[in-house]
């Protein structure tokens, strides 16, 4: 399917889109000098390096390299393919695209679009039955009861799923979708022995699961009988990543964003009944533990997170593990502690939004404080031994906690609670830490070879003619003159070969006419790689205007630099030549020596 997009329609689509605006959706930026940085959303890291410039329309990061404009971070975040990226971008600035491309939507060869409206098709559909009809008066009842409101089951598009085998079956094929492709979106299953098709859902209150941006990718269904599964879910589909999704985030996202909170929760029910008690920035995972991957998402939508899940044993562990990957990907993280046997469902039913806002959520403790509640409970701390045993394992927690601050607090809770030397816990401690880190050392050699050539190369110093190339080529991008002048001078005599490359690339762009622009330029390179190099060059800092002298002083380093490496070789061969006595050699290379000497331009 080959589309032609106009040229024009396409800038004007990424000039009308803003690259801060457009990344603030999907990072969490902050405004440093004159760009924003944020969290990388394209690997892991705890610290930012992820660059977006406002000026020059570009993002770039530092730690793995990703960079270009803004179609290429829509394409890069959301896996899609160019066309698809231009489409989005249009709807997003409302440039109107040409009718076939527009269109051509629909009839998208990935075929995800028509998975996205068979899920909101079933969600009005089912979220219908249980508001109008005499079919879903059960289940409504059932969620009034347990304090859902008619505004929340609007609000979270709650439905009931008939108990009929064939509903949905029956409205899809009416509105013509293709029910094998709906079999594979998850929201019907075929009969094995009579190849029929019917519902995955039948007789359940469906909880829509949305994507980021709120499109219905799944379904949550709940039985209203106790019949089956507690809860049954949609399968893994194209479009439905259990792993990656988080239930409630569409919702949640403005008002995570606004106070940079997110509150994380085990079931639907906590996160629709935390809404109802006026705590709009509830997330759940969809029934398994946390990932790193919806870790990472938490930390880029929200630097704080307070964890929230049931009193049990199961829950607390689950909160510790999932404290300790958010962490990992940068969090503060504080754990709200319910009562055995409770989740905060049942404690904001029992104790109303109040209590639950004021002694559970915002009671949340710090992880260490959580977690020495949790080793002293069912211990008798009177008793000598059970005591120092607490006193060692919380020592021992104390080693994953980097700051010395924080690790001092803690000592000295425990100093005061214990009439301890505070002086004696520390060499403990350390003691306990340095036992640690032996233990890593020996592990350390299994680490990959590829993560340590990553960090060698971003160490890597540059030579002078090096940097002199990415100058250049930073200048270039900006200012039409530079690059005659350069192209007079150097031509394609970029020492580095992707430097060479992106030169001549310049020469071809600048020829057709163009206006310096960066972002625009980049578009117009036709290789991930070199995408890739010309962001990073192009976000370097540089001063607005150069004078003649830097200018020759750049080209004069790349000019000399490959004459410097033929006269190191030759004065090799003239040592050489001399060390053998032979005078005549060492003579006639001499004299080449000089004339090279003569050719650098200073
Ligand atoms: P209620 O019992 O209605 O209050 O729901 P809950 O959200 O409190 O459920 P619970 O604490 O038992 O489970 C937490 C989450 O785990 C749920 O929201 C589901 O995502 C998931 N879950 C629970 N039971 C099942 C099950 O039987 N199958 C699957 N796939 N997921 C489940
Ligand atoms: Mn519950």
């Amino acid at each position: 399917m080959a589309q032609r997009i106009p040229e024009e329609t396409i800038e004007e689509i990424r000039t009308s889109a803003d690259i801060v605006e457009v990344v603030n959706e999907y990072v969490q930026l902050t405004k440093q000098g004159r760009n924003y940085t944020g969290l990388c959303p394209f690997h892991g890291e705890n610290t930012p390096s992820f660059s977006v410039s406002s000026d020059r329309q570009l993002y770039h990061c530092f730690g793995c390299g990703a960079g270009g404009n803004v179609i290429n971070f829509i394409m890069e975040s959301e896996g899609i393919s160019f066309i698809e990226a231009i489409q989005l971008l249009a709807e997003k600035t409302g440039v109107s695209l040409p009718e076939t491309i527009a269109a051509a939507k629909e009839g998208n060869d990935s075929g995800h679009q028509a998975m996205l409206d068979g899920h909101e098709l079933a969600a009005r559909f089912y979220h219908h039955i249980l508001m109008n009809t005499n079919q879903g008066q059960e289940a409504y009842d059932y969620l009034l009861s347990r304090g859902v409101s008619e505004d929340m089951m609007k609000h979270f598009q709650i439905g009931y799923a008939p108990a009929q085998h064939q509903a949905l079956t029956a409205l899809l094929e009416k509105r013509e979708y293709k029910l094998a492709e709906m079999k594979e979106a998850g929201l019907v299953m075929q009969s094995e022995s009579s190849g029929e098709y019917f519902d995955r859902f039948i007789g359940r209150i469906i909880f829509p699961i949305q994507n980021g941006k709120g499109k219905v990718i799944a379904f949550g269904g709940r039985t209203l009988t106790n019949d089956g599964p507690k809860y049954l879910n949609s399968s893994e589909s194209a479009i439905f990543k259990k792993n990656e999704t988080l239930y409630g985030l569409a919702a949640a996202r403005p008002f995570i964003r606004k106070h940079n909170l997110a509150v994380l929760f085990e079931g639907y029910m906590d996160v629709i009944a935390a809404s109802s008690a006026g705590i709009n920035t509830g997330i759940a995972t969809l029934g398994t533990s946390l990932t790193e991957q919806q870790a990472r998402t938490i930390r880029r939508n929200s630097e704080e997170v307070t964890v929230c899940y049931d009193g049990d044993e199961a829950g607390i562990t689950a909160a510790i593990k999932a404290a300790t990957l958010l962490e990992a990907e940068g969090c503060k993280v504080r754990v709200a502690l319910l009562e055995d046997g409770e989740d905060p469902d049942d404690f904001i039913q029992k104790a109303g939004p109040e209590r639950f806002k004021q002694e559970i959520i915002e009671a949340a403790v710090p992880v260490m404080t959580f977690k020495m509640n949790v080793l002293r409970r069912n211990k008798n701390l009177k008793n000598e031994g059970e005591r120092l045993a607490y006193i060692e394992e919380v020592l021992g927690e104390l080693t994953n906690i980097q700051g010395a601050v924080e690790r001092e607090h803690y000592m000295r809770q425990l100093a005061e609670e214990f009439s301890l030397s505070l002086e004696a816990l520390k060499h403990e401690q350390s003691r306990l830490y340095r036992k640690k880190k032996r233990q890593q050392n020996e592990n350390v050699a299994y680490e990959s070879a590829e993560k340590r050539s990553f960090s060698f190369k971003e160490t890597k110093l540059r030579s002078a003619f090096e940097n002199a190339e990415r100058y250049l080529l930073a200048h270039m991008m900006n200012s039409y003159s530079i690059t005659k002048t350069v192209e007079k001078e150097v031509g394609a005599e970029f020492n580095v070969e992707e430097y060479a490359a992106l030169a001549v690339y310049l020469y071809g762009y600048y020829g057709r006419g163009l206006e310096p622009d960066p972002a625009h330029f980049i578009h117009s390179i036709n290789d991930e790689e070199l995408t890739r190099l010309a962001t990073e060059l192009a976000m370097i800092e540089i001063p607005d205007h150069i004078t003649d002298d830097e200018l020759m002083d750049y080209m004069k380093k790349i000019k000399n630099y490959p004459k410097w490496v033929e006269i190191e070789q030759k004065e090799k061969e003239m040592r050489e030549a001399e060390r053998k006595n032979d005078v005549t050699t060492a003579l006639y290379i001499a004299n080449e020596v000089i004339s090279l000497r003569k050719e650098l331009t200073y």
